[in-house]
């Protein structure tokens, strides 16, 4: 079908605010910020709503998800809010056996290792995730102006958690079949990468404005392996969703030497994390592309003025950027003060729209 088909309930144009427009590398009254698990257990009425539902059952309410999702946007003036959900929610949907744990990550019951076990992954349907479609459409009606950003994962993140069964340092038997089966290992990658399509067209098509394929554990391949091993499954993804307009934000930790390459995948917006000071991030990546970060979330945990002094430095250096989008360098931590994170949004604001314009 079209990619229009299933947005005939949107109302009929939205105004683009500075998120969009930076994603777009379009002029600016002020650098848009938001923040990686901007909704999360740094927040207390978060604590509250999720009580002693599972992680995997909340994703999956969606009452709770537009809850969720909506709570840092009464609390900090972010232009862009992140859909509440989680990158193993499809792998669940499609029946794979497995839970998130508390203070551990996502946990796989019989963790994928041969042909059979892959044969065994099948495709996701919208079907198969009503809650989101429902979510989607009502946080979209919520939200107004602000836009909803979708999610998923990136194939080798969810590969690694699925080879390997649940969280990893080195992730020994990911690189194991990737280095030595790998035939397995791109029909693994492809199938992940169809299950994120999918994932990303009903988050798409049911309103959110822009996406962003998490591919935090990816930072741990070289570039040469990323090239032949990765990059062709999130160049796939990315062009699935060329035809939609929405802007596609890409992210890993530790993925200095891959910027470049993570831009060619088809990004729109390319996500630093801290290591990498944004203006060299920026001779790291092809012309034609934005980007987001990339301030230290342990940062927000030392005073306030040492915080505000670091964040003055990244807006700066994000000036050299075609597009800058301001935002941590990974997630929020939990133990983050809400207020911190207040005093950031308001503060990226005012220094920036000075410079606007400019
Ligand atoms: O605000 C947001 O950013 C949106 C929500 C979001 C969650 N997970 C909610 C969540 C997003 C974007 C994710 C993506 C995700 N999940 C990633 C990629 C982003 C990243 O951080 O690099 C990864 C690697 C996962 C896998 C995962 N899920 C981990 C490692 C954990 C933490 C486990 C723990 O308890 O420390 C989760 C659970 C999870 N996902 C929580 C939240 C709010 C915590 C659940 C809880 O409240 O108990």
């Amino acid at each position: 079908g079209t990619p229009d088909n299933g947005r005939a309930h949107l109302p009929a144009a939205r105004r683009d605010g500075p998120f969009l427009n930076a994603c777009r590398r379009l002029p600016v009254p002020h650098t848009p910020v938001w923040f990686m698990r901007q909704a999360g257990r740094s927040l207390p009425e978060y604590r509250e709503a999720r009580g002693t539902v599972p992680m995997l059952e909340a994703c999956a309410i969606p009452d709770l998800i537009v809850e969720i999702t909506m709570q840092p946007l009464r609390r900090y003036a972010v232009d862009a809010a992140i859909f509440f959900s989680d990158i193993v929610v499809p792998l669940k949907a499609i029946g794979v056996d497995l839970d998130i744990k508390p203070g551990v990550g996502p946990v796989i019951a019989e963790p994928i290792r041969d042909a059979a076990a892959v044969g065994r992954l099948r495709p996701l349907w919208p079907d198969d995730v009503p809650y989101v479609t429902e979510a989607v459409r009502s946080l979209e009606a919520e939200l107004g102006d602000i836009p909803l950003i979708g999610f998923a994962g990136g194939p080798f993140t969810l590969a690694s958690y699925l080879i390997e069964g649940g969280p990893s340092k080195n992730h020994e038997r990911t690189k194991a079949m990737m280095y030595g089966e790998p035939e397995l290992w791109a029909r693994l990658l492809d199938r992940l990468a169809d299950i994120a399509i999918a994932y990303l067209k009903v988050q798409v098509e049911a309103g959110a404005r822009a996406i962003q394929l998490f591919d935090s554990w990816v930072g741990g391949v070289a570039p040469a392996d990323y090239r032949r091993s990765v990059l062709p499954h999130s160049t796939k993804i990315f062009s699935a969703l060329e035809a939609y307009g929405v802007p596609r934000i890409h992210f890993g930790v530790g993925t200095g030497e891959l910027l470049g390459l993570m831009g060619e995948a088809g990004a729109d917006v390319v996500g630093v994390d801290w290591r990498v000071p944004l203006d060299e991030a920026v001779r790291r990546v092809d012309a034609g592309k934005a980007l987001q970060g990339n301030l230290d979330p342990a940062v927000l945990l030392a005073p306030w003025e040492i915080a505000a002094e670091r964040a003055r430095e990244v807006l700066a250096q994000g000036r050299t950027a075609e597009g800058h989008v301001f935002n941590l360098g990974h997630g929020v931590l939990p133990s983050t003060d809400p207020g911190a994170l207040a005093r950031l949004a308001d503060l990226v604001h005012e220094e920036s729209a000075v410079h606007a314009g400019t």
